[in-house]
């Protein structure tokens, strides 16, 4: 186990560590390292471009010496789709320009962020991605974290979050469960900010 010391808002130093989490993981929680081309993949599609284009949402909690977890998030979903569309997806593939089978969903989402305008996005404009290493979870640390991603959400007048997740990972649906996320008609997670 590792003690949180503080949750902060992110720095581009940081950087490494997002990613490293994010892979660690990825598997429905469970770690994802090697399984695909590069530990680069998952990140690149469910972190970085929270870290570039949204770095004002991305919390972390700071364990001392590195971070070993965060939640990043969209304020307006639409708005980032754009973005992630323009300026993020010509750089991914050509980073990643003949996927393999293993690869291949995983850039069918990076190269299609279209993906993310649920049809509940106008009601819940905002989503996020939450992660924390094993060694810090069940300590309250992913309560704190959406707790204060929420207050800052309803501080800047945005009504509802929302979340796509893999149904595989029972334990993380029990805990948006335990929080008052709601399932929302087209399976997707959501809650108010008030
Ligand atoms: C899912 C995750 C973010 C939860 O964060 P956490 O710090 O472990 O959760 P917390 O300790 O803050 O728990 C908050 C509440 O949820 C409950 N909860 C958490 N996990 C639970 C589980 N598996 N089953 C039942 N309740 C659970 C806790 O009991 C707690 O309730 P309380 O605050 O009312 O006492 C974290 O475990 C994680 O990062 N998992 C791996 C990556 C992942 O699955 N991310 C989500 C992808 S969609």
């Amino acid at each position: 186990m590792i003690e949180p010391v503080e949750i902060r808002l992110y720095r581009p130093a940081d950087r490494a560590d997002v990613y490293d989490v994010c892979v660690r993981t990825a598997a429905a929680g469970g770690d994802a390292t090697g399984i695909y081309s590069s530990d680069d993949l998952m990140p690149d599609v469910f972190a970085g471009p929270y870290l570039a284009f949204q770095p004002d949402l991305a919390f972390v909690v700071d364990v001392g010496d590195r971070v070993a977890g965060y939640v990043i998030a969209a304020a307006d979903t639409r708005a980032f789709v754009e973005r992630v569309r323009q300026e993020w997806v010509p750089a991914f593939t050509s980073k990643y320009p003949e996927p393999s089978p293993t690869d291949a969903p995983i850039v069918a989402m990076g190269v299609g962020p279209e993906r993310m305008l649920v049809p509940e996005v106008d009601q819940f404009p905002a989503h996020l991605h939450i992660d924390l290493l094993p060694e810090l979870q069940g300590q309250g640390c992913g309560r704190a974290l959406i707790d204060t991603l929420r207050a800052e959400l309803a501080r800047r007048g945005i009504p509802g979050l929302h979340l796509t997740m893999d149904p595989a990972n029972l334990p993380a649906r029990a805990f948006y469960d335990r929080l008052g996320f709601v399932e929302l008609p087209s399976g997707t997670l959501g809650i108010s900010t008030s």
